[in-house]
């Protein structure tokens, strides 16, 4: 097992990779807990939870909302929460980013941890202390920054996620590779038949690494004023495409990653050789690397990204496989890149 540290304005937040779901009881500190997961995860593992209550949402991004948030605090206090209970969310990012939410407002805030059971909840989502729903069609609208005191990242738990979830998280792991760690892509290069095995060996040093990383970028700058921006590797073009194409958020930020490093050659950021070696990589973890997309509904999203500052955007380049750079690059010179691309 290894433990890392995020040290955040609000506290300091202890991750554990390779923990378990079974040693839970030994983080509540004797308090009393209440456990918050989706209906997914209680049909697995409530068996499994230490003793206290279980509040179940449901699954999927459209419960990600202010409704359900309602529905925990109605929950809470018919349960009695006071501010020494405890709150811990077990499950993915979703039943994290609102866990994290009930439990930083909820009476002005209880302590609260999580257990990670989706591979993009242990590797990206649990770490660094964002909560938050989506507000009118808006994703993360409404949230605060707050660390968990404790996050378990149990391996096990990653046997029962479906394909198409690990797949999500397999391209958070490329683009931590990408951004901050050469050494880290040339392992998944030479790992790739582990991952689709999900070698637990294998997938532990990944989550390590990726943690060690994302921590690592998070305690530079954990309100994202600059550092932290290249954690958006991929995503400015992938959210676009998750939202005109209806695709998985993974699926859309292996493309993502793979237009945003073209845009970087084109702008004689980036080696071909590094380009068409994160094509390659790519393509071998079964991720996507070309869409077919309209380009002009991918720039109408482009101008509506709520990262977007007037007419330029924060734009994430690569200039060497595990080095990347942020740019503030204008919509229009974007534009024309991607209308005259053959
Ligand atoms: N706070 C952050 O910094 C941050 C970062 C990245 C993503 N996110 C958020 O995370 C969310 C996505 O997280 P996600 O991909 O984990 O989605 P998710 O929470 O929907 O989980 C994916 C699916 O897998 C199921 N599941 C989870 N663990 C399982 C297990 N062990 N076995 C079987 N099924 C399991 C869930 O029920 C769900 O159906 C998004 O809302 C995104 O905005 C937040
Ligand atoms: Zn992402």
């Amino acid at each position: 097992m290894y433990e890392i540290t995020v040290k955040g304005q609000t506290g300091h937040s202890r991750i554990q990779v390779g923990g378990r779901l079974a040693d839970l009881a030994g983080h509540l500190s004797g308090q009393r807990a209440i456990f918050i997961t989706d209906r997914n995860v209680a049909a697995l593992y409530q068996d499994r939870f230490p003793p206290g209550d279980v509040i179940v949402i449901g699954c999927g991004e459209t419960n990600k909302t202010l409704d359900t948030l309602a529905a925990i605090y109605e929950q809470l206090i018919a349960l009695e929460a006071d501010r020494t209970t405890v709150i811990v969310g077990i499950g993915g990012g979703i039943v994290g980013d609102i866990t994290g939410f009930a439990a930083s407002t909820y009476m002005r805030g209880l302590r609260f941890g999580f257990v990670a059971s989706s591979l993009l909840a242990q590797v990206d989502a649990t770490v660094g202390g964002k909560n938050g729903v989506n507000f009118k069609g808006y994703k993360n609208m409404v949230g605060v920054f707050n660390q968990p005191a404790f996050v378990i990242a149990d391996i096990d738990l990653l046997t029962t996620l479906p394909r198409a979830e690990i797949a999500c998280g397999v391209a958070e792991i490329v683009k931590h590779a990408c951004i901050a760690d050469a050494a880290y892509f040339e392992y998944i290069e030479a790992h790739c038949d582990g991952i689709a095995a999900l070698d637990p060996a294998v997938m532990l040093h990944l989550v390590h690494r990726s943690v060690v990383i994302k921590a690592g970028v998070v305690n530079q700058d954990e309100r994202e004023a600059g550092e932290r921006r290249k954690l958006n590797f991929g995503h400015t073009l992938g959210h676009a495409f998750e939202k005109t194409l209806g695709i998985s958020h993974g699926a859309a930020v292996s493309a993502g990653m793979l237009l945003a490093a073209e845009f970087s050659m084109h702008k004689g950021l980036l080696s071909a050789n590094a380009f068409n070696r994160l094509r390659a990589l790519l393509e071998r973890l079964g991720l996507p690397v070309a869409l077919a997309f309209d380009r002009t509904e991918v720039f109408n999203a482009l101008k509506k990204d709520k990262k977007r500052q007037q007419q330029e955007i924060h734009f994430v380049l690569l200039e060497k496989i595990g080095q990347a750079t942020v740019a503030s690059v204008s919509l229009e010179e974007v534009a024309r890149w991607l209308m005259q691309r053959p």
